[in-house]
């Protein structure tokens, strides 16, 4: 394993027992509200603290983005992007499905990637060029061919609700199309389950590079595909993503782009 995946699942690891442990005393927790829906607790900083604290000792000299702190800027090739608690509406309401997301870029590349759930003490990972893992499994997308058959995964938008018809008439033809549809509530781990073939597809608009960079990079480890919603690859500049097996990618990108305009898809 490279140093700096070990690190980053010694980090992942260390705060998502940290999260998991508070699941007990959830009514006490302070919470506050960022934006409509957007809610932050102290377990959401605590935990991002846990994780800089634990980079800093083995890297000091590299830049941080991390949701709650922000950019912690160094003269380095190396950024680590941190969602400490990807899921945090699920957490704080007692749904176990929530994961801590650290992805390493150099020189804005995706390198390194790990999501961790602690419910179920599944550690996701990839390195560029050395495949995907689950625990110490290696993992793949799916072979499914065809939307008919698929199990997809998405976010449903939840405080910019300019574009609720247009992802409503998406949702419709994959509702109409498909085995299934799952809302399951965490970003990171959306993509871990493409990854690892749990399901089949992914799309969601308006995302973070926090909730996807960890997981973009372990999906195309796993064998899948990752674009934005214009057939590019700037998903972390947009933050309008799908990820599917390579089988199935452009039957759902046809989807997208026939339901949803342009403007929101940019
Ligand atoms: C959220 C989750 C959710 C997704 C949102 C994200 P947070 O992250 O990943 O599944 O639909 O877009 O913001 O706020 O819990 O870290
Ligand atoms: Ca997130
Ligand atoms: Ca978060």
């Amino acid at each position: 394993m490279h140093p700096i995946l070990n690190v980053a699942s010694i980090a992942a690891k260390e705060a998502g027992y940290f999260i998991a442990n508070q699941m007990r005393n959830i009514e006490q927790l302070n919470v506050e509200e960022k934006g409509r829906n957007d809610y932050v607790s102290e377990i959401d900083k605590h935990a991002e603290k846990i994780i800089i604290d634990t980079i800093r000792k083995y890297y000091p000299q590299h830049s941080i983005l991390a949701e709650e702190s922000g950019a912690h800027k160094k003269d380095s090739d190396f950024e680590w992007i941190i969602d400490p608690l990807d899921g945090t509406t699920n957490f704080l309401h007692g749904f176990p499905q929530f994961a801590v997301s650290i992805a390493v870029t150099e020189k804005g590349r995706l390198m390194h990637g790990v999501i961790f759930d602690p419910t179920r003490d599944e550690l996701f990972s990839a390195s560029r060029g050395g495949g995907a893992r689950m625990n110490n499994y290696r993992i793949r997308v799916s072979e499914q061919k065809t939307l008919k058959n698929a199990l997809l995964a998405t976010g449903i938008p939840y405080y910019n609700f300019e574009f609720a018809d247009a992802y409503l008439a998406c949702f419709k033809e994959f509702m109409l199309q498909t085995a299934g549809i799952r809302r399951p509530g965490s970003a990171a781990l959306d993509l871990a389950y493409v990854a690892c073939g749990r399901v089949d597809g992914y799309w969601e608009l308006n995302l973070k590079p926090w909730d996807i960079a960890a997981g973009a990079l372990i999906v195309n480890e796993a064998g899948g595909l990752v674009s934005d919603m214009l057939g590019g690859d700037k998903y972390l500049e947009s933050g309008n993503l799908i990820a599917a097996n390579p089988k199935m990618m452009k039957a759902m990108a046809q989807v997208i782009s026939n339901t949803i305009p342009k403007e929101y898809r940019a």
